[in-house]
């Protein structure tokens, strides 16, 4: 008797390895554009199906995912699962995966790119030498801030959050982080790290990066009330999740020189950006490409791959979210 082989919906393009891997062993429905599908399409295309690698954009909720009968796994290429109702899927018994670790350092290098390109004002450096305005060298021009001995303020102290207070030792900053559950001391002493209140942390930093999942109690974790608690000279990094951020307020906070400037990588809206952020010289914009090396977006690629196989061949996935599942 033919053995029918299982059958796994990709639902936009992820890196080549990754879908030479599946069609080694599965049936591949790949939706090879960069697009994806709309919400309508995905649910059309779910059916049938017994295992699905995703990707952000993909809204899992919990209507959607009443409906994955038979799918044993929603293998996201990403370390945030957001988009993914997880106690819908763990209540239908589907696994959820994320891809986190390969891309901790990368994300890492790209918050202190954010922070020290808006803290040295490079994008703005840039843009005033390409358009032919740079006359003569002046005492103050583009003046920035520095980052050498300044205080850092990390919200979330996961791999992401310790990997950013790494970078930040090497520049001997103060360190200092708020999160809902304080690190080991033995991490603390390593890193050298103060745990402080959120007020704390809002008042003394002259930077504030960002790295808490999005979670109820992280959206809008910074709106009005916070950013007029920022020092005037404060920059705000933003590489988590956009709504962890109130755009408007920012914008406005921007604007005004409540705070001195930011360097943003995700938005509330993806793509859309608040147009109070567009126009100002004093932020510095990025298409949600923290983790984006090719290495780590191959890897991440690969790792959800066969976090999807092993669901499909009855092994628990090294990356599994809902771990209640697996007994
Ligand atoms: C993630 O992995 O959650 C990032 O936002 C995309 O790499």
């Amino acid at each position: 008797m033919a053995h029918t082989r299982a059958k796994i919906l990709v639902t936009k393009r992820v890196f080549p390895e990754a879908i030479a891997f599946l069609e080694q062993r599965y049936e591949v429905d790949y939706v090879a554009t960069d697009e994806g599908l709309s919400s309508d399409q995905l649910s059309q295309r779910v059916r049938g199906v017994q295992a699905i690698v995703s990707q952000l954009t993909d809204k899992f909720n919990a209507g959607l995912i009443d409906t994955l009968d038979g799918v044993k796994v929603i293998s996201n290429v990403a370390v945030g699962f957001d988009n993914i109702d997880i106690a819908a899927a763990t209540q239908k018994g589907i696994f959820a995966t994320n891809t986190p670790d390969v891309l901790t350092e990368t994300t890492a290098d790209f918050a202190f790119s954010l922070l020290m390109a808006a803290a040295r004002r490079v994008v703005e450096g840039h843009q005033f030498v390409h358009s032919g305005q740079w006359k003569q060298w002046t005492i103050d021009l583009l003046a920035g801030q520095d980052i050498f001995g300044q205080t850092l303020g990390i919200f979330g102290m996961g791999r992401i959050g310790q990997a950013v207070a790494r970078r930040g030792r090497g520049f001997s900053m103060r360190l200092i982080y708020h999160d809902a559950q304080r690190a080991p001391a033995e991490l603390e002493k390593e890193l050298g790290l103060e745990f402080v209140s959120k007020d704390e942390l809002l008042r003394s930093a002259d930077f504030v990066s960002l790295h808490v999942p999005l979670l109820e109690s992280t959206r809008k974790l910074i709106g009005a009330p916070e950013l007029a608690m920022m020092k005037p000279s404060a920059i705000l990094v933003n590489t988590a999740r956009g709504p962890v951020v109130d755009e408007a307020a920012l914008a406005r906070a921007l604007a005004q020189g409540q705070i001195a400037s930011a360097g943003l990588d995700v938005f509330e809206r993806e793509p859309e950006v608040h147009p109070g952020l567009l126009h100002l010289r004093n932020v510095v914009l990025a298409p949600h490409i923290a983790s984006a090396s090719v290495e780590t977006r191959r890897k991440m690629s690969m790792m959800a791959a066969e976090n999807a196989a092993a669901a499909l061949e009855g092994r628990r996935p090294p990356n599994l979210i809902n771990s209640a599942l697996w007994r």
